[in-house]
């Protein structure tokens, strides 16, 4: 690198300033007089031969940058002047030991060293040397230091970290367990997925319950199928009963599990998957379904149920807990029936059950039992009324005050007579939303139907076969014949099978066929009524037909081909 000069020429004596490369300072050429080069600031080449613009402004900027790199440096070594100096202050007295004194030596007092004869200098060293060497001295524990203080509870922390991880590992196996655990029981309800549990093993009270076992015909072929009551095994377990008169579905009270029979089906609906038993379902002559033994004993948990094949006796054990009640075990044996049931009544052949009431029925009888054959008018998809039927003898029945609801004068007096019962029985939360329909109302009635399903985008064609399912096309319905009612509760919005969740939708599943009336399009009969569902929808064929359907658990179509 060539040499620079200083633009400013030397004070003393004009004469050129120059500074060499790797001297720290800078010389007059004249007289030799020596500068700091901080003032003025070097210059390469020749101060008048100094270029301006841009290269002046790169070296202004070159410089300013090495002063704040240079201000950056000091700061630095400032600060670690500072800190190195701190740290020996702080270390020098946190790491000031009391010197231990051993016992037995007295503190050396006396004159100071500069003051001691050759003895007392003799004595000194040897007594220094004694505390040096540590003589006969003693350790005595110090005072820890702060860094052996933070030693010690850096240590303990980890103890303290090392037993807090265990710990919380201990509590996620644990978890863990229980989460397996609860898994495991879980899956194995849903494997058996109709258990009663009624408290438990140890503490609840005992009731016996007492059922003969009931054979089939087939026991002269010697195959015997052992069935049990469900109809009094739902009231013992107090299960809740929905679903149709036919297909009774019975669930545990506040639970979600069910099974369902059907009767005359050999197959049970357990939470929706089909379950094979030995022989069909069947009700008695007393109305109450009769089902395979084996396949109840398989899914009724909380109950034993025991059979003595030699007696023919089938005994069932149910274990309730009374709330808040901790007894001893109570035995109880209560005989529900007696007698031996030999055959067992197929479809359509049971013994006609005998209608009770609450009310005085004898001013209805009359029209209970109607003999004019026109009360088992057929209407279906293949048996039209036409758009001229009316029946003769309309009449309101008094049953609502909002609506009027007509019917033809025989089913208009046994729906009065069957609303005075249901109120004897406290069913009152119940009401006629349809009744009577002409040919035009129902014309109507299809039409909007169809023009509802045509807005959201279906063909005319689509949406007459997606209304068809559940309504009938004008003169096909048999609300035109004047026989039937659609019934609606206060908690529906408007027709669904929510009704089969009311009381109203038990009482008549119970008690309708007493009064002529039949649910209408019962939910196993699809295909042969040609409609879907519908729980609300109940005709009246007079107590004849009514008690026959009712405990054949045929439909009305079926029930007229017998006829
Ligand atoms: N909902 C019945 C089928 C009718 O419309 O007559
Ligand atoms: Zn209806």
């Amino acid at each position: 690198m060539p040499d620079s000069y200083f633009r400013r020429p030397c004070p003393a004596c004009g004469g050129r300033v120059r500074h060499r490369e790797g001297d720290p300072f800078a010389e007059c050429t004249a007289c030799g007089r020596r500068f700091t080069l901080k003032d003025p600031p070097p210059q390469n080449g020749s101060a008048e031969g100094t270029p301006k613009g841009a290269p002046q402004k790169r070296s202004f900027l070159k410089a300013l940058l090495s002063k704040i790199k240079t201000a950056a440096r000091a700061i630095r070594s400032k600060c670690s002047a500072l800190y190195a100096s701190l740290y020996r202050k702080i270390r020098k007295k946190n790491d000031r030991i009391p010197l231990p004194r051993p016992e037995g030596i007295p503190r050396l007092q006396g004159p100071s060293e500069g003051q001691m004869d050759q003895g007392q200098r003799a004595l000194y060293n040897a007594r220094k040397q004694q505390l040096a060497t540590g003589g006969n001295a003693h350790v005595v524990q110090s005072e820890p230091t702060k860094s052996e203080r933070l030693e010690s509870f850096v240590l303990r922390h980890r103890v303290f970290s090392i037993v807090t991880a265990a710990l919380a590992v201990l509590l996620l196996l644990t978890l863990l367990t229980v989460g397996i655990a609860f898994c495991v029981k879980e899956a194995s309800i849903n494997k058996d997925p109709f258990r009663i549990y009624y408290g438990t093993e140890d503490d609840y009270d005992r009731h016996e319950y007492k059922f003969i076992a009931f054979k089939t015909p087939d026991s002269e072929v010697r195959e015997i199928s052992h069935r049990i009551n469900m109809t009094k095994i739902a009231a013992l377990c107090d299960l809740t009963i929905s679903g149709t008169a036919n297909a009774p579905k019975y669930a545990l009270r506040g639970g979600s599990a069910y099974v369902k029979f059907e009767s005359g089906s050999d197959l049970a609906l357990v939470n929706g998957s089909n379950y094979q038993m030995d022989c069909p379902a069947t009700y008695d002559e007393n109305g109450d379904l009769w089902v395979d033994l084996y396949f109840a004993d398989s899914i009724l948990g909380g109950m034993e149920i025991g059979v003595d094949l030699e007696t023919n006796t089938i005994t069932v054990t149910r274990n309730t807990t009374p709330e808040g009640t901790v007894l001893d075990p109570v035995y109880e044996t209560i005989s529900i029936s007696a007698g031996n049931h030999s055959s067992v009544p197929s479809s359509g052949n049971a013994a006609r059950p005998t209608a009770t009431y609450k009310i005085d029925i004898s001013a209805y009888a009359a029209d209970l039992y109607p003999t004019d054959t026109s009360y088992l008018i057929l209407a279906n998809k293949e048996h039209p009324l036409g758009a001229d039927y009316v029946p003769a003898d309309l009449t309101e029945a008094d049953v609502s005050r909002t609506k009027t609801v007509e019917l033809r004068a025989s089913a208009a007096r046994a729906l009065e007579a069957m609303f005075a019962e249901m109120k004897e029985d406290g069913v009152t939360d119940i009401s006629v939303t349809s009744s009577y329909r002409s040919y035009t109302y129902q014309e109507g009635l299809f039409s909007y139907y169809v023009s509802e399903y045509q807005k959201e985008g279906y063909t005319y064609d689509e949406a007459v076969k997606l209304v068809e399912s559940d309504t009938a096309r004008p003169g096909y319905s048999e609300h035109q014949t004047g026989l039937c009612v659609d019934f609606l509760t206060s908690s529906m919005n408007g027709l669904s099978n929510e009704f089969e969740n009311t009381e109203a939708f038990v009482w008549l599943r119970e008690n309708a066929w007493k009064f002529g009336f039949i649910l209408r399009y019962p939910s196993d009969k699809i295909d042969t009524t040609g409609y879907t569902y519908e729980s609300w929808h109940y005709r009246f064929v007079g107590v004849d037909a009514a008690t026959e359907i009712h405990t054949s658990g045929w439909c009305f179509e079926e029930y007229l081909e017998r006829q």
